[in-house]
Protein backbone atom coordinates (compact mmCIF):
# COMPACT_ATOMS: atom_id res chain seq x y z
CA UNK A 1 0.00 0.00 0.00
CA UNK A 2 2.91 2.54 0.91
CA UNK A 3 5.02 1.24 -1.87
CA UNK A 4 8.18 1.09 0.99
CA UNK A 5 11.15 -1.51 0.20
CA UNK A 6 14.01 0.52 1.27
CA UNK A 7 14.28 3.39 3.90
CA UNK A 8 17.12 5.67 5.53
CA UNK A 9 17.39 6.48 9.48
CA UNK A 10 19.76 9.32 10.72
CA UNK A 11 20.78 10.70 13.71
CA UNK A 12 21.28 14.59 13.62
CA UNK A 13 22.21 17.15 16.43
CA UNK A 14 23.56 16.64 20.13
CA UNK A 15 23.68 12.79 21.32
CA UNK A 16 21.37 11.87 23.75
CA UNK A 17 21.22 8.26 25.66
CA UNK A 18 18.34 6.04 23.81
CA UNK A 19 19.72 6.76 20.13
CA UNK A 20 21.37 3.40 19.70
CA UNK A 21 17.64 1.58 21.43
CA UNK A 22 15.89 3.76 18.60
CA UNK A 23 18.10 2.91 15.77
CA UNK A 24 17.77 -1.31 17.53
CA UNK A 25 13.59 -0.74 17.30
CA UNK A 26 13.34 0.84 13.75
CA UNK A 27 15.51 -1.80 12.06
CA UNK A 28 13.97 -4.90 13.85
CA UNK A 29 10.21 -3.18 12.84
CA UNK A 30 11.17 -2.12 9.28
CA UNK A 31 13.10 -5.61 8.69
CA UNK A 32 9.97 -7.39 10.01
CA UNK A 33 8.14 -5.72 7.57
CA UNK A 34 10.51 -7.08 4.90
CA UNK A 35 11.98 -3.52 4.36
CA UNK A 36 15.99 -3.06 3.92
CA UNK A 37 17.19 -0.01 6.45
CA UNK A 38 20.28 2.02 6.19
CA UNK A 39 22.11 4.57 8.18
CA UNK A 40 22.97 7.71 7.47
CA UNK A 41 26.48 8.65 8.46
CA UNK A 42 26.94 11.55 10.86
CA UNK A 43 23.67 13.31 10.68
CA UNK A 44 23.05 13.78 6.93
CA UNK A 45 27.00 13.98 5.90
CA UNK A 46 27.04 10.44 4.85
CA UNK A 47 24.86 11.38 1.93
CA UNK A 48 26.12 14.66 1.38
CA UNK A 49 29.67 14.26 2.03
CA UNK A 50 30.28 10.17 0.56
CA UNK A 51 33.62 10.21 -0.39
CA UNK A 52 34.74 11.03 3.32
CA UNK A 53 33.61 7.63 4.33
CA UNK A 54 35.39 3.98 3.65
CA UNK A 55 31.74 2.82 3.24
CA UNK A 56 30.22 5.75 0.92
CA UNK A 57 28.44 7.20 3.96
CA UNK A 58 25.92 4.53 4.45
CA UNK A 59 25.46 1.64 6.83
CA UNK A 60 23.39 -1.21 5.79
CA UNK A 61 21.55 -2.25 9.00
CA UNK A 62 20.86 -5.84 9.51
CA UNK A 63 19.54 -7.14 13.03
CA UNK A 64 22.81 -8.69 13.52
CA UNK A 65 24.71 -5.13 13.54
CA UNK A 66 21.93 -3.76 15.88
CA UNK A 67 21.07 -6.60 17.87
CA UNK A 68 23.39 -5.99 21.09
CA UNK A 69 23.42 -2.01 20.99
CA UNK A 70 19.69 -0.85 22.32
CA UNK A 71 21.80 -0.46 26.12
CA UNK A 72 24.73 1.53 24.81
CA UNK A 73 25.38 5.38 25.01
CA UNK A 74 25.72 7.46 22.02
CA UNK A 75 24.67 6.40 18.21
CA UNK A 76 26.49 3.88 16.10
CA UNK A 77 25.22 6.51 13.46
CA UNK A 78 27.79 9.19 14.51
CA UNK A 79 25.84 12.31 14.76
CA UNK A 80 26.23 16.25 13.73
CA UNK A 81 25.90 19.66 15.31
CA UNK A 82 27.13 22.09 13.32
CA UNK A 83 24.08 24.25 12.28
CA UNK A 84 21.38 23.51 9.58
CA UNK A 85 23.30 22.93 6.37
CA UNK A 86 20.74 24.34 4.00
CA UNK A 87 21.25 27.74 6.20
CA UNK A 88 24.80 28.14 4.79
CA UNK A 89 26.37 29.18 1.44
CA UNK A 90 25.09 26.60 -1.43
CA UNK A 91 22.18 25.80 0.94
CA UNK A 92 19.43 25.26 -1.40
CA UNK A 93 21.56 23.62 -3.88
CA UNK A 94 22.69 20.82 -0.60
CA UNK A 95 19.13 20.41 -0.31
CA UNK A 96 18.68 19.38 -3.87
CA UNK A 97 21.65 17.16 -3.75
CA UNK A 98 20.37 15.16 -0.80
CA UNK A 99 16.70 14.39 -2.79
CA UNK A 100 18.67 13.56 -5.60
CA UNK A 101 20.92 11.09 -3.68
CA UNK A 102 17.65 9.50 -1.51
CA UNK A 103 16.54 8.33 -5.03
CA UNK A 104 19.95 7.12 -6.40
CA UNK A 105 20.02 5.15 -3.27
CA UNK A 106 16.49 4.00 -4.08
CA UNK A 107 15.62 5.78 -0.85
CA UNK A 108 11.53 5.35 0.07
CA UNK A 109 11.92 7.52 3.33
CA UNK A 110 13.79 8.93 5.93
CA UNK A 111 13.27 8.47 9.95
CA UNK A 112 14.90 11.56 10.98
CA UNK A 113 15.86 11.53 14.50
CA UNK A 114 16.80 14.51 16.46
CA UNK A 115 15.95 17.72 17.94
CA UNK A 116 14.62 20.98 16.47
CA UNK A 117 17.32 21.62 14.44
CA UNK A 118 17.11 18.29 12.66
CA UNK A 119 13.95 18.13 12.30
CA UNK A 120 13.62 21.99 10.90
CA UNK A 121 16.14 20.52 8.04
CA UNK A 122 13.81 17.41 7.60
CA UNK A 123 10.75 19.13 7.53
CA UNK A 124 12.83 21.12 4.35
CA UNK A 125 13.67 18.02 2.72
CA UNK A 126 9.65 16.62 3.29
CA UNK A 127 8.92 19.90 1.79
CA UNK A 128 10.58 19.04 -1.75
CA UNK A 129 9.09 15.56 -1.23
CA UNK A 130 11.19 13.27 0.60
CA UNK A 131 8.93 10.97 2.74
CA UNK A 132 9.83 11.41 6.34
CA UNK A 133 9.01 10.48 9.88
CA UNK A 134 10.99 12.66 12.66
CA UNK A 135 11.63 11.58 16.22
CA UNK A 136 12.28 13.53 18.66
CA UNK A 137 15.57 13.80 20.46
CA UNK A 138 16.68 15.94 23.51
CA UNK A 139 17.94 15.63 27.09
CA UNK A 140 16.31 18.84 28.03
CA UNK A 141 12.84 17.58 27.89
CA UNK A 142 11.76 21.38 25.95
CA UNK A 143 9.64 20.19 23.03
CA UNK A 144 6.00 21.53 23.73
CA UNK A 145 4.60 18.71 21.35
CA UNK A 146 5.55 15.14 23.16
CA UNK A 147 5.07 14.74 27.04
CA UNK A 148 8.54 13.36 26.85
CA UNK A 149 11.66 12.23 25.44
CA UNK A 150 14.50 9.89 25.88
CA UNK A 151 17.72 11.23 27.21
CA UNK A 152 16.43 13.39 29.95
CA UNK A 153 15.89 10.68 32.39
CA UNK A 154 19.53 9.71 32.18
CA UNK A 155 20.73 13.37 31.97
CA UNK A 156 18.67 13.84 35.89
CA UNK A 157 19.93 10.47 36.97
CA UNK A 158 23.47 11.29 36.12
CA UNK A 159 23.28 15.15 37.27
CA UNK A 160 21.53 14.05 40.96
CA UNK A 161 24.34 11.27 41.58
CA UNK A 162 26.87 13.78 41.16
CA UNK A 163 24.78 16.11 43.48
CA UNK A 164 24.94 13.64 45.63
CA UNK A 165 29.00 13.10 45.81
CA UNK A 166 29.37 16.91 46.46
CA UNK A 167 27.13 16.93 49.27
CA UNK A 168 30.04 15.20 50.99
CA UNK A 169 32.85 17.17 49.79
CA UNK A 170 30.59 20.13 50.42
CA UNK A 171 30.06 19.59 54.01
CA UNK A 172 33.34 18.66 54.96
CA UNK A 173 34.54 22.14 53.80
CA UNK A 174 31.39 23.91 54.64
CA UNK A 175 31.57 25.49 51.29
CA UNK A 176 28.83 26.20 48.82
CA UNK A 177 29.27 24.55 45.44
CA UNK A 178 27.53 25.63 42.37
CA UNK A 179 26.51 23.04 40.09
CA UNK A 180 25.46 24.44 36.04
CA UNK A 181 23.63 22.01 34.32
CA UNK A 182 22.37 21.89 30.27
CA UNK A 183 19.12 22.46 29.65
CA UNK A 184 19.16 25.30 26.86
CA UNK A 185 16.37 27.75 27.70
CA UNK A 186 14.59 25.20 29.48
CA UNK A 187 15.34 24.95 33.52
CA UNK A 188 13.76 20.85 33.21
CA UNK A 189 17.17 19.43 33.98
CA UNK A 190 17.90 21.81 36.79
CA UNK A 191 14.80 21.64 38.71
CA UNK A 192 14.57 18.07 38.69
CA UNK A 193 18.08 17.69 39.71
CA UNK A 194 17.71 20.10 42.46
CA UNK A 195 14.63 18.25 43.99
CA UNK A 196 16.14 15.00 43.80
CA UNK A 197 19.47 16.24 44.98
CA UNK A 198 18.27 17.79 47.90
CA UNK A 199 19.99 21.34 46.51
CA UNK A 200 19.27 24.58 48.74
CA UNK A 201 18.66 26.44 45.71
CA UNK A 202 18.23 26.44 41.83
CA UNK A 203 18.14 29.31 39.28
CA UNK A 204 16.62 27.97 36.46
CA UNK A 205 16.02 30.49 32.92
CA UNK A 206 12.15 30.58 33.51
CA UNK A 207 12.64 32.49 37.09
CA UNK A 208 15.19 35.10 36.59
CA UNK A 209 16.84 35.46 40.22
CA UNK A 210 18.20 38.29 42.39
CA UNK A 211 21.61 37.54 43.38
CA UNK A 212 20.65 39.23 47.15
CA UNK A 213 17.99 36.80 47.25
CA UNK A 214 19.89 34.00 46.84
CA UNK A 215 22.86 35.10 49.19
CA UNK A 216 20.59 35.74 52.11
CA UNK A 217 19.07 32.24 51.50
CA UNK A 218 22.54 30.49 51.94
CA UNK A 219 23.61 32.59 54.75
CA UNK A 220 20.03 31.74 56.41
CA UNK A 221 20.18 28.11 55.91
CA UNK A 222 24.14 27.74 56.53
CA UNK A 223 23.43 29.66 59.97
CA UNK A 224 21.92 26.31 61.22
CA UNK A 225 24.38 24.01 62.93
CA UNK A 226 23.23 21.35 60.86
CA UNK A 227 23.76 22.01 57.92
CA UNK A 228 26.83 24.39 57.14
CA UNK A 229 27.22 23.94 53.41
CA UNK A 230 25.62 24.81 50.32
CA UNK A 231 24.11 23.19 46.82
CA UNK A 232 23.23 25.59 44.16
CA UNK A 233 21.78 24.00 41.05
CA UNK A 234 22.38 26.52 37.91
CA UNK A 235 21.01 25.93 34.40
CA UNK A 236 23.17 26.95 31.74
CA UNK A 237 20.37 29.33 30.68
CA UNK A 238 19.60 30.94 34.00
CA UNK A 239 19.89 34.67 34.00
CA UNK A 240 19.60 37.36 36.67
CA UNK A 241 16.51 39.47 36.81
CA UNK A 242 16.69 42.36 33.99
CA UNK A 243 20.12 40.21 32.75
CA UNK A 244 21.16 38.20 29.92
CA UNK A 245 21.97 34.50 29.43
CA UNK A 246 25.70 33.30 29.15
CA UNK A 247 27.28 32.95 26.07
CA UNK A 248 30.42 30.94 25.17
CA UNK A 249 32.91 32.64 23.10
CA UNK A 250 31.87 32.66 19.75
CA UNK A 251 35.29 30.79 18.34
CA UNK A 252 34.56 27.08 17.35
CA UNK A 253 30.51 27.20 17.56
CA UNK A 254 29.63 26.85 13.79
CA UNK A 255 25.88 28.50 13.59
CA UNK A 256 24.82 27.41 16.71
CA UNK A 257 24.64 29.66 19.92
CA UNK A 258 26.18 27.88 22.97
CA UNK A 259 25.30 28.77 26.84
CA UNK A 260 27.39 28.18 29.18
CA UNK A 261 29.58 29.97 32.08
CA UNK A 262 26.93 30.93 34.41
CA UNK A 263 27.76 28.71 37.45
CA UNK A 264 31.15 30.44 37.28
CA UNK A 265 29.75 33.38 37.52
CA UNK A 266 27.39 32.39 40.27
CA UNK A 267 29.72 31.28 42.82
CA UNK A 268 32.32 34.42 42.24
CA UNK A 269 29.28 36.51 43.29
CA UNK A 270 28.10 34.28 46.08
CA UNK A 271 31.51 34.37 47.46
CA UNK A 272 31.28 38.31 47.48
CA UNK A 273 28.02 38.70 49.17
CA UNK A 274 28.50 35.64 51.80
CA UNK A 275 32.08 35.79 52.60
CA UNK A 276 31.90 31.76 52.11
CA UNK A 277 34.11 29.52 50.10
CA UNK A 278 32.71 28.92 46.61
CA UNK A 279 33.33 26.41 44.54
CA UNK A 280 31.80 25.61 40.69
CA UNK A 281 31.18 22.42 38.97
CA UNK A 282 30.07 22.65 35.01
CA UNK A 283 28.33 18.90 34.59
CA UNK A 284 28.16 19.18 30.53
CA UNK A 285 28.75 16.51 28.40
CA UNK A 286 28.64 14.26 30.92
CA UNK A 287 24.83 14.29 31.10
CA UNK A 288 25.03 13.20 27.56
CA UNK A 289 27.16 10.48 28.07
CA UNK A 290 26.89 6.93 29.59
CA UNK A 291 24.46 4.08 29.08
CA UNK A 292 20.71 5.03 28.65
CA UNK A 293 18.77 4.11 31.85
CA UNK A 294 15.81 2.03 31.49
CA UNK A 295 13.14 4.36 31.06
CA UNK A 296 14.93 5.93 28.41
CA UNK A 297 16.20 2.95 26.82
CA UNK A 298 12.17 1.76 26.26
CA UNK A 299 11.60 5.05 25.56
CA UNK A 300 14.07 4.72 22.88
CA UNK A 301 12.59 1.79 21.53
CA UNK A 302 8.44 2.82 21.98
CA UNK A 303 10.18 5.59 20.02
CA UNK A 304 11.94 4.33 17.07
CA UNK A 305 9.09 1.04 16.41
CA UNK A 306 6.28 3.73 16.30
CA UNK A 307 8.23 5.70 12.92
CA UNK A 308 8.48 2.76 11.20
CA UNK A 309 4.40 1.84 12.45
CA UNK A 310 4.00 5.32 11.00
CA UNK A 311 5.68 4.84 7.54
CA UNK A 312 3.90 1.67 7.33
CA UNK A 313 0.68 3.32 8.20
CA UNK A 314 1.32 5.75 5.54
CA UNK A 315 1.99 9.20 8.02
CA UNK A 316 4.58 11.65 6.12
CA UNK A 317 5.88 15.18 7.45
CA UNK A 318 5.21 13.88 10.92
CA UNK A 319 7.02 13.58 14.04
CA UNK A 320 6.14 10.85 16.63
CA UNK A 321 4.91 11.90 19.80
CA UNK A 322 4.55 9.80 23.16
CA UNK A 323 1.47 11.56 25.42
CA UNK A 324 0.87 8.33 27.47
CA UNK A 325 -1.39 6.53 26.77
CA UNK A 326 -1.32 7.29 23.10
CA UNK A 327 1.07 7.82 20.79
CA UNK A 328 0.54 10.67 18.60
CA UNK A 329 1.57 12.23 14.81
CA UNK A 330 2.01 15.73 15.27
CA UNK A 331 3.21 17.42 11.65
CA UNK A 332 6.60 18.31 11.64
CA UNK A 333 6.31 22.35 10.97
CA UNK A 334 4.22 22.30 14.78
CA UNK A 335 6.27 19.90 16.25
CA UNK A 336 9.28 22.24 16.90
CA UNK A 337 7.18 25.43 16.92
CA UNK A 338 7.20 25.94 20.47
CA UNK A 339 9.76 25.57 23.57
CA UNK A 340 8.77 23.62 26.81
CA UNK A 341 9.13 25.38 29.45
CA UNK A 342 9.20 25.22 32.85
CA UNK A 343 5.83 26.39 34.26
CA UNK A 344 6.54 29.20 37.21
CA UNK A 345 3.50 27.46 39.45
CA UNK A 346 3.30 24.18 37.82
CA UNK A 347 4.37 21.17 40.73
CA UNK A 348 7.77 20.47 40.58
CA UNK A 349 8.66 24.31 41.27
CA UNK A 350 6.01 24.38 44.26
CA UNK A 351 7.25 21.25 45.21
CA UNK A 352 10.74 22.92 45.80
CA UNK A 353 9.38 25.79 47.59
CA UNK A 354 8.14 23.73 50.07
CA UNK A 355 11.11 22.34 50.87
CA UNK A 356 12.64 25.58 51.04
CA UNK A 357 14.35 25.27 47.82
CA UNK A 358 14.93 29.31 46.65
CA UNK A 359 14.66 30.18 43.20
CA UNK A 360 16.30 33.59 43.82
CA UNK A 361 12.70 35.29 42.91
O1 LIG B 1 20.28 20.35 23.36
C1 LIG B 1 21.10 19.46 24.01
C2 LIG B 1 22.34 20.13 24.53
O2 LIG B 1 23.04 19.15 25.24
C3 LIG B 1 22.08 21.41 25.35
O3 LIG B 1 21.62 21.11 26.65
C4 LIG B 1 23.41 22.09 25.27
O4 LIG B 1 23.31 23.48 25.41
C5 LIG B 1 23.89 21.75 23.88
O5 LIG B 1 23.19 20.59 23.48
C6 LIG B 1 25.37 21.54 23.74
O6 LIG B 1 25.67 21.23 22.44
P1 LIG B 1 27.14 20.89 21.90
O7 LIG B 1 27.22 19.39 21.86
O8 LIG B 1 27.18 21.48 20.55
O9 LIG B 1 28.15 21.45 22.85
Amino acid sequence: MNNIKRIAISTGGGDAPGLNAVIHAAVYAARNRGWEIVGIRDGLDGLLDPESYPDGGLMKLTRGVVRDIAHLGGTILGTSNRGNPFNQPGGSNRAEILIQRFQQHKLDALISVGGDGTLSIARELNERGLRVVGVPKTIDNDLESTMTTFGFDSAVSFATECIDRLHFTAESHRRVMVVEVMGRYAGWIALHTGIAGRADAILIPEIPYHMTKIAAHVKRKTASRSRQYSIIVVAEGAKPVNGEVTLKEAANTGHVERLGGVGEIVAGQLHELTGKETRSVVLGHLLRGGQPTSLDRSLGLIFGAAAVRALAEGQDGVMVAVNPPRIDYVPLKEATAKLKRVPADGYAVTTARTLDISFGD
